[in-house]
């Protein structure tokens, strides 16, 4: 099992402070950005794209920045949010016709690759990549808005992604997106995931460190 991390989605985020929004919660305790991308085509809502994520390179964030592709196509994409300073990418199989070939692309530009499946997918897709990636993300909300209830069916999709992880005995993480709160995080954590994505969570809390530490310290609780 890898160390926890939390990682605030910036969606929940006062997006007319951005820069002082996420220094704020890296100065909580936060271990890496969640930076959804949006493109009312493969999910139904709007958000930001590379020019955003060099923004905040610029403003000195240092931190990891973890891309949450939910964009179709995905491969045109990959260079720009890689020379924007993304550390990993993630992507919907749905979204890209090849996805061996959408992971290779994310690896060849230098970052960490993740396949993010939806809660009516399947871990079968994982089957002939699982050992390629760096990161699989279990969509506990269906994508597209902050906000939503989790799903509590991914419970037992986490305990499988886990087992399936496990087997082959390589340090890839096992990340959570959707509906994730400090009541929740504990067993969500027992299931197998240890990389955490809480947007509203996090940014509608009155204070970020307080809520970051009672997830932090369910999880290791
Ligand atoms: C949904 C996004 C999530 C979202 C999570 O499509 O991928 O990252 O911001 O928000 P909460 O934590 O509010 O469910
Ligand atoms: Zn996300």
């Amino acid at each position: 099992m890898q160390p926890t991390v939390i990682a605030p989605s910036i969606l929940s985020a006062d997006f007319a402070r951005l820069g002082e929004e996420v220094d704020n919660v890296l100065k909580a305790g936060a271990d890496w950005v969640h930076f959804d991308v949006m493109d009312n085509h493969y999910v139904p809502n709007l958000t930001i794209g590379p020019m955003v994520c060099q923004a905040l390179r610029k403003h000195g964030v240092t931190a990891p920045i973890d891309v949450h592709l939910m964009v179709e196509p995905v491969d045109r994409l990959v260079p720009d949010f890689a020379k924007a300073g993304a550390s990993m990418i993630s992507f919907h199989p749905e979204a890209s016709r090849h996805v061996h070939r959408t992971i290779q692309i994310i690896k060849s530009h230098g970052c960490q690759a993740g396949v993010v499946l939806n809660p009516a997918t399947s871990l079968d897709v994982l089957d002939w990549v699982l050992e390629d990636l760096d990161m699989v993300l279990l969509m506990s909300v269906n994508p597209g808005f902050g906000g939503q209830s989790f799903i509590p069916a991914t419970l037992d999709k986490l305990r499988e992604a886990r087992q399936r992880i496990d087997a082959i005995g390589k340090p890839i993480r096992l990340e959570i997106d959707g509906g994730v709160k400090p009541d929740n995080i504990a067993e969500i954590a027992k299931a197998g995931a240890d990389t955490f994505v809480a947007g509203s969570a996090i940014f509608n809390a009155p204070d970020y460190a307080e809520v970051i530490g009672r997830m932090k310290a369910a999880v290791e609780g």
